[in-house]
C-alpha cells in the first residue's frame, strides 16, 4: 500500500529542530506544548462526552461528582457489547480508566496523527511511514502488519473474529493488508489511533515501585515512535503520561539481546522473562535509578516517545478533570523495512531506521 499524501488542508506541525531532535534521542521524548488545533480538540472533547451521554449516561458533563469509578457490573455489561464485525466495544471502562474506540474516525486522526505526518516522516524518512487511513465505508480497516507472537496475540484479545484463521504462533512475516474492523487493534497495523483513553479524578497511586510501568510491546516490528496527545488541558499530576528519561535506549538494548539469545514472546513458562515489557530486570534498574517525568500542558499538548520508553498512564490526583489523551503508533511501510531487517541483529543501532537527518544528530548537542 502506497502512503498518501496529507490533506494539504489540514495545518502540518512545524518540523523539528536539531536541538528538539538532540532531546528526542537523548530522552526519547519530547513534548510539544499545545500543538494541535484547538477546535479539533474541542470536536474530540464533545465526541468524547457523547459517547458518555451514549453509552454511560449517568455521568453528566457538568456535574464532577457524577465522575465515579466504575464498579465491576457496569464494566462487564460495557464489555459484553461487541460489534457485529468484531473488535473491541466502542466504549469501555475500568475502575478509574475509561475508553472511546473512535481511533479510526476522521476526526481522531485530522486531531493528531496527520498534523504530526510531515514530522513523521522527517523523523522516519520521507515515503517510508505508513499512512493513517482509517475506516473504508464497511467499518474496516486496511494495512501492514508484521504477524508476530504478540501482534497474533493482539488480534484475539481485541476481539478480531477472523482470528481462527491465523496460526496460533506468528508467522514473523508481514500480512501486507491485514483487514480489522475499526475498533480493533487498528494501531497494529497504522490505521487509526487507539481512541480516547480517560482516567478519572481522584484515581489511586500506581504504588512506589509502578508495577503497571511497561514498554509497548516487543522490541522487534514496525513501530518507531508513539504521540499521546491530550484534547484537553491537562495539569501536573492529573494523569498525564509519565516516562522514564532515558529507558528507551537501555530497554531496546536488552530486549534485542534477549531476542538474539532466543527467548520468545510466548514463553510465559520462564521463571524470569527478560523481555516481557514488565518485569523485565532492566525494567527494575531503570525505575530504582531514574526518576519518572510527567508530561503535561495545555489542550493540544503533544507527547512524542520512543516505543520502547518505560511508560505508564500517571496518578490523576485532581478532583474535576478528566485525562482524556489519544495515542498513535507511527510504522515504517514493508517497502521501507522488508522482512529480513525486522528481526535482523543490526537493529541492535537503536536510530537504524531512522532518517539520516536523525541519525546525523548528536544528542549531546542540545
Ligand atoms: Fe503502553
Amino acid at each position: 500500500m502506497q502512503p498518501t499524501p496529507a490533506n494539504p488542508s489540514l495545518k502540518q506541525i512545524p518540523l523539528l529542530t536539531a536541538s528538539q531532535i538532540a532531546r528526542f534521542k537523548r530522552d526519547g521524548f519530547l513534548v510539544l506544548p499545545a500543538a494541535l488545533d484547538p477546535e479539533l480538540c474541542r470536536q474530540a472533547r464533545d465526541a468524547m462526552w457523547a459517547a458518555v451521554a451514549t453509552h454511560h449516561p449517568v455521568m453528566k458533563r457538568d456535574d464532577p461528582s457524577t465522575w465515579a469509578p466504575f464498579n465491576d457490573e457496569v464494566s462487564g455489561q460495557l464489555k459484553a457489547k461487541q460489534p457485529e464485525i468484531g473488535g473491541d466495544p466502542y466504549f469501555f471502562t475500568e475502575g478509574h480508566r475509561f475508553y472511546v474506540r473512535n481511533g479510526t474516525e476522521p476526526l481522531m486522526l485530522d486531531l493528531a496523527p496527520r498534523p504530526l505526518w510531515q514530522v513523521a516522516e522527517q523523523l522516519l524518512g520521507q515515503g517510508t511511514v505508513v499512512w493513517p487511513a482509517g475506516a473504508d465505508a464497511s467499518g474496516m480497516t486496511t494495512g501492514p502488519c508484521f504477524m508476530s507472537d504478540e501482534a497474533v496475540s493482539g488480534l484475539a484479545s481485541h476481539g478480531v473474529k477472523e482470528t481462527g484463521q491465523w496460526p496460533e504462533k506468528g508467522s514473523f512475516t508481514t500480512e501486507e493488508a491485514l483487514r480489522l474492523p475499526r475498533t480493533g487493534p487498528v494501531w497494529s497495523t497504522g490505521q487509526g489511533t487507539r481512541g480516547l483513553y480517560c482516567t478519572l479524578p481522584n484515581s489511586p497511586s500506581p504504588g512506589p515501585d509502578y508495577r503497571r510501568a511497561h514498554s509497548d510491546g516487543v522490541c522487534y516490528g514496525r513501530v518507531r515512535f508513539q504521540v499521546t496527545a491530550y484534547v484537553d488541558d491537562l495539569p501536573a499530576n492529573s494523569g498525564g503520561f509519565t516516562v522514564w528519561p532515558g529507558s528507551h535506549r537501555r530497554i531496546w538494548r536488552e530486549q534485542w539481546q534477549t531476542f538474539l539469545e532466543g527467548e520468545k514472546y510466548t514463553d510465559d513458562n520462564l521463571a524470569e522473562r527478560k523481555a516481557d515489557g514488565y518485569n523485565d530486570p532492566v525494567i527494575q534498574r531503570i525505575k530504582a535509578d531514574t526518576r519518572p517525568v510527567d508530561c503535561h500542558g495545555p489542550a493540544g499538548t503533544v507527547v512524542l516517545w520512543h516505543t520502547k520508553i518505560l511508560h505508564i498512564a500517571g496518578q490523576n490526583t485532581s478532583s474535576d478533570i478528566i485525562r482524556q489523551a489519544t495515542i498513535y503508533g507511527f510504522m515504517k511501510t514493508p517497502e521501507s523495512l522488508p522482512d529480513p531487517l525486522v528481526t535482523d541483529h543490526t537493529n541492535m543501532d537503536i536510530w537504524r531506521d531512522w532518517s539520516d537527518e536523525v541519525r546525523a544528530v548528536d544528542e549531546r548537542q542540545e
